[in-house]
């Protein structure tokens, strides 16, 4: 089951117009939200950066956050696995073709959720390649965007070298992954690239923040050079539906001993134990 503009319904029966104009434009905006045990994990603060992309496409709020919730909690009982991914996807709605905003259009709104499969223990254990690319995409990173040709031609990349994820650069500093934020670390110490418009604001980045500061572990938010990522001692990629995840090679060299670090293990049990607090703590809520 689905939910589009209103209704619950089978993903079979459920049809978009051709003129919408995310299909047309790629003019939308987007959310994908982890479910723990049933429950949406930081769903608040999900809301609050659907709000933030919203604004900057300048498409009004569809919903109260109260109305979200309900909506999201209803799709969630629809579905059987205690861990899902919601993605969820609004656009300026169907209109006549033409670059400027129609008048009087509703937006589409759109949300499914599928089962969420975290990486296995044995990819922890082993970790994950990565390859660098120049970040060729657009001045307005920060917005979560359904138009994502540049991401997927980027992430390809990855694909073809058979590696895990792409790291941007952009001139000369790292930026984040092409569906992934990245953190690094040297000396003992997580450092992390300023939230900017060059990069997605991630929820789980503000996780990671939030551990390491409430656990006194020693961290830095600056840009980080390329030189920088490349003699790092540990490399992180963090997402939704990947959380953490450790990079032991980058373009075919390894990093730091080729396995992952005393860091990534002892954030990831952090991440693990704070998740399985959230989830016996709360039930699905807006804040
Ligand atoms: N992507 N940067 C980019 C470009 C991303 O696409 C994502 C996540 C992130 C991490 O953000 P968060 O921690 O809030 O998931 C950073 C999602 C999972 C996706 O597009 O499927």
């Amino acid at each position: 089951m689905i939910y589009l503009n209103g209704n619950f319904l089978p993903i079979e029966q459920a049809y978009i117009p051709v003129l919408d104009r995310g299909f047309i434009f790629g003019d939308g905006v987007y959310e994908v939200i982890p479910v723990y045990s049933r429950k949406a994990f930081r769903l608040g603060h999900h809301l609050a950066r659907l709000q933030d992309s919203l604004n900057g496409i300048r498409l009004s709020n569809p919903h109260t956050n109260d109305e979200w919730c309900n909506l999201i909690t209803k799709l969630i009982d629809y579905h059987d696995s205690d861990d899902q991914y919601i993605y969820l996807h609004i656009t300026r709605g169907v209109a006549k073709r033409d670059h400027a905003f129609p008048t009087n259009t509703s937006p589409t709104i759109f949300m499914m959720s599928n089962p969420l499969l975290t990486p296995p223990e044995e990819l922890l254990q082993k970790g994950v390649l990565a390859i660098t690319a120049e970040d060729n995409r657009w001045g307005r990173c920060d917005i979560k965007a359904i138009s994502l040709l540049p991401n997927v031609l980027l992430r390809q990349l990855a694909i073809d070298a058979g590696a895990t994820e792409t790291i941007l650069l952009r001139n000369g500093f790292l930026t984040e992954g092409a569906a992934s934020n990245i953190f690094i670390i040297k000396e003992d110490r997580l450092l992390a690239p300023p939230k900017s418009h060059l990069m997605l604001p991630g929820i789980t980045y503000d996780v990671v923040l939030e551990l390491v500061e409430t656990h006194s572990l020693p961290y830095t938010v600056r840009p980080l050079t390329e030189q920088e990522l490349r003699s790092a001692n540990e490399i992180l990629l963090t997402s939704s539906t990947k959380e953490i995840m450790p990079i032991v090679s980058l373009d075919g060299k390894l990093i730091g001993e080729g396995r992952p670090g005393p860091f990534f293990h002892k954030l990831n049990q952090l991440y693990q134990h704070y998740k399985e607090l959230t989830m016996r703590g709360k039930q699905v809520s807006s804040s």
